[in-house]
């Protein structure tokens, strides 16, 4: 059996990689991919197999899909460049005619509306005309995106956003890596699963959490959509992202980030991680 891991040199891929080697796969089986391999560099003597993966070059993805019989496919980074460069992915993996491939896509792609989740949809869509086994591990939103920034929301005494009351079902990584490699083993191709954590919030307790927890008042100011942008821009991030982000808030309002599946409990065999024990973490 050989598994390839995508986007190793990343957060979720590192956590994933752990994963696999806790639920006892062989490291030689594993292929750890990544574009700079001098990121994996610390893995050398663990008997993983490091192999360049640049989703922009099918040549590397041509050689560490061969032989492969499951790959977990993380989705890349950059918004807008994403559909050529996943496309490359699974042409790479139809051409190796690899045993099953899960692609880490948004939560609730049936349905959701926010821009950031077009190359999500480009993605499941030309999966599953690969006619590959394909696994679709919908992650809801990184805890980490919020408790990231609480140094920030502390020193302004505020978090800005456009969510209004809208709930987020936010999911540690390292809970959605561990449930990921799990599908990943079990899986047999066709299943989706929808992955949030089992509990939801809004961003105003959000807010609260860090207050009750830091001693200190953080409140939860609520813009529209595009004041919410402006903010973002004014913070340094360039077009289109500001309004990509800026947008998420707004799919969020909608519930477009609320998971009530049930699926990353049922995957972990216990409860998720929960928004109390992150932000602990994250203040300690
Ligand atoms: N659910 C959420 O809340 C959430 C939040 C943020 C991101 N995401 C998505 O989930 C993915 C994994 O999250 P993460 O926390 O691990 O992000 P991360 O730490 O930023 O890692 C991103 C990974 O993608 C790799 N990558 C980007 N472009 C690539 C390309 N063209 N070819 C090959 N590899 C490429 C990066 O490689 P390098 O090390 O070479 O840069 C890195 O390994 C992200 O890439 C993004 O699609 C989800």
């Amino acid at each position: 059996m050989t598994i390839v891991v995508t986007a190793a040199t990343g957060q979720l891929g590192r956590l994933a990689l752990e994963a696999l080697l806790r639920k006892g796969v062989p490291a030689g089986e594993i292929v750890a991919g990544g574009r700079d391999l001098s990121k994996l560099a610390d893995l050398a003597d663990t008997g993983i197999q490091l192999k360049v993966i640049d989703y922009d070059r099918p040549d590397t993805l041509a050689e560490a899909f061969r032989g492969a019989d499951k790959v977990l496919f993380i989705s890349a980074s950059e918004p807008g460049r994403r559909i050529p460069q996943h496309k490359n992915v699974i042409d790479a993996a139809k051409a190796a005619n690899v045993g099953l491939i899960a692609y880490t896509s948004i939560a609730n792609a049936g349905t959701t509306t926010m821009k950031l989740a077009s190359d999500h949809l480009a993605t499941e869509a030309a999966l599953k005309a690969s006619g590959l086994p394909v696994v679709l591990l919908r992650h809801g939103w990184y805890l980490e995106v919020y408790t990231a920034q609480i140094p920030g929301y502390l020193e302004r005494g505020s978090i800005a956003g456009a969510a209004g009351g809208g709930r987020v079902s936010g999911a540690s990584r390292a809970d959605l890596a561990e449930a990921d490699v799990e599908a990943l083993l079990n899986a047999e191709g066709g299943e989706v699963y929808e992955m949030g954590g089992d509990e939801s919030f809004t961003l105003s307790e959000l807010a609260a959490e860090i207050s009750r927890q830091s001693g200190r008042e953080v409140a939860y100011n609520d813009l529209p959509t595009d004041e919410f942008r402006q903010v973002l821009s004014s913070i340094g991030l360039p077009a289109p992202l500001d309004e990509i982000l800026a947008d998420c808030d707004r799919g969020i309002r909608d519930g477009e980030l609320h998971v009530g599946t049930g699926d990353l409990s049922r995957l972990l065999g216990r409860p998720t991680r929960s928004l109390e024990e992150a932000v602990k973490a994250a203040l300690a």
